[in-house]
């Protein structure tokens, strides 16, 4: 099997929002891949970010960034729609967020976007069992969802590593999302845990120099 190659994904949330199309250009200037934006409601966790509208103003100058909206939001399946009207490529909702994760995913799916399914740090790789057909994405959350900073949850490391077995039993392509603590001092592990997308949004935007992080990421990722 061809050696994994594990993508950055900066986030959003630690960006200075007034500045939200210069952040979005460094990301696409760095020729990184993805662009996670954490869209937060208020009621599935504390903290309240943005809507469809910031993912529709920022899709032009995103190019051709893959837009990845990790909604963290109660009922998901209110916006799912409008992310994907707004030009989000990927559309990733909580298990723990619906009653009806099987169906939010066929509605991702129906909108013509990639579905995600996310996993609070408590629940467990079970509850996607039986929807897995359904997920081009598996987001295993490395913190408690709400805000960004925060401690990485070093059992985490064992959740991605048998995320990566279950989504390597698939038979088809499903991603491993990682978010959430992620910096220089354990991307190596996270990487070699299995992930193939990692999320870094204060490892990015909280430093004095967002490009130059990147690039100290991107070479810790790839010596
Ligand atoms: C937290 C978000 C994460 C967060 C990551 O709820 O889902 O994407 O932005 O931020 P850091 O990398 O600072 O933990
Ligand atoms: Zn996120």
């Amino acid at each position: 099997m061809a050696k994994r190659k594990a993508e950055l994904a900066p986030s959003l949330l630690s960006a200075d929002f007034g500045q939200m199309a210069e952040a979005t250009r460094l990301v696409r200037d760095a020729g990184l891949k993805y662009l996670h934006l954490d869209v937060m409601d208020g009621e599935f966790v504390p903290n309240i970010t943005f809507g469809p509208k910031m993912a529709a103003d920022l899709r032009g100058e995103a190019g051709d960034l893959v837009m990845i909206a990790h909604l963290i939001v109660a009922r998901p399946e209110r916006c799912v729609d409008d992310f994907a009207a707004a030009g989000a490529d990927v559309i990733t909702a909580h298990a723990e967020a619906t009653p009806h994760l099987h169906r939010v995913l066929q509605q991702i799916r129906a909108a013509g976007k990639k579905a995600g399914a996310a996993l609070n740090p408590a629940t467990p790789l079970s509850a996607l069992e039986d929807v897995l057909d359904l997920a081009d994405f598996i987001l295993i959350m490395t913190v408690n969802p709400g805000f960004g900073g925060q401690a990485f949850i070093e059992s985490g490391l064992a959740k991605i590593a048998r995320a990566r077995a279950m989504a390597d039993r698939a038979g088809r392509e499903v991603l491993i999302e990682v978010d959430g603590g992620v910096k220089n001092d354990n991307i190596k592990r996270v990487a070699a845990a299995g992930a193939d997308v990692i999320v870094a949004g204060s490892a990015v935007f909280g430093a004095p120099d967002p490009a130059k992080a990147i690039a100290e990421l991107r070479l810790a990722l790839n010596p």
